[in-house]
C-alpha cells in the first residue's frame, strides 16, 4: 500500500475527543494496531485540551495520521502554552500522570516538536503489531 497521510481540526473541547477517535477508526479500519492508534491519540487529545492553550475557549488541535507499508505515524499538534509534556515516574497511589506512559508502552518511538506557541506530539506504532496486554 503506498503512504497516505489525512489530519482534521478538531474543537478543543472534551466532545472531540471522541471524535478524534471516530476520526482515526475510519481511517484505519483494517490496520490490526488500530486500537492502540486510538487509544493514543484519545490520550494526546486529552492532553492537549487539558494542558495545553487548545483548551481555551475558540482553541483547538489537529490530528494527522501518516501511514507507511509497516510503520503509522501519529500526531497531535496543540496550541502550546507554558506547560511541556513530561513522563511522570510511575507512582501506584498516584492519580492522573498515566496517559503518556501509556502512549510510550503502545508505541515503538513518540516524542514532542515545538514550543510555547504549539507543540506536536507524536507516536510511531509498528502497523502490525499486537497491543500491549497492559501497562
Ligand atoms: N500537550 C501538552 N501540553 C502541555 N503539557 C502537557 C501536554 N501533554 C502532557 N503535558 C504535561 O505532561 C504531564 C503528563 O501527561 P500525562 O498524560 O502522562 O498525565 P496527565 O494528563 O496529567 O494525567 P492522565 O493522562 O493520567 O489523566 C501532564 O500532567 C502535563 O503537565
Ligand atoms: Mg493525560
Amino acid at each position: 500500500m503506498s503512504a497516505w497521510r489525512f489530519s482534521r481540526y478538531f474543537l478543543g473541547s472534551a466532545p472531540s475527543i471522541t471524535e478524534a477517535r471516530r476520526f482515526v477508526a475510519a481511517l484505519l479500519r483494517d490496520w490490526p494496531t488500530a486500537d492502540e492508534a486510538e487509544l493514543i491519540v484519545s490520550e494526546l487529545a486529552t492532553n492537549a485540551i487539558r494542558h495545553s492553550a487548545s483548551g481555551r475557549f475558540g482553541g483547538r488541535f489537529l490530528v494527522s495520521v501518516q501511514a507507511h507499508t509497516d510503520r503509522l505515524w501519529l500526531g497531535v499538534l496543540d496550541e502550546g502554552g507554558p506547560s511541556s509534556p513530561r513522563v511522570f515516574r510511575p507512582c501506584p497511589e498516584g492519580e492522573g500522570g498515566r496517559g503518556l506512559l501509556l502512549v510510550a508502552s503502545l508505541a515503538i518511538d513518540w516524542g514532542v516538536w515545538g514550543d510555547e506557541h504549539g507543540r506536536t506530539v507524536w507516536a510511531v506504532l509498528n502497523a502490525g503489531s499486537q497491543a500491549a496486554s497492559c501497562i
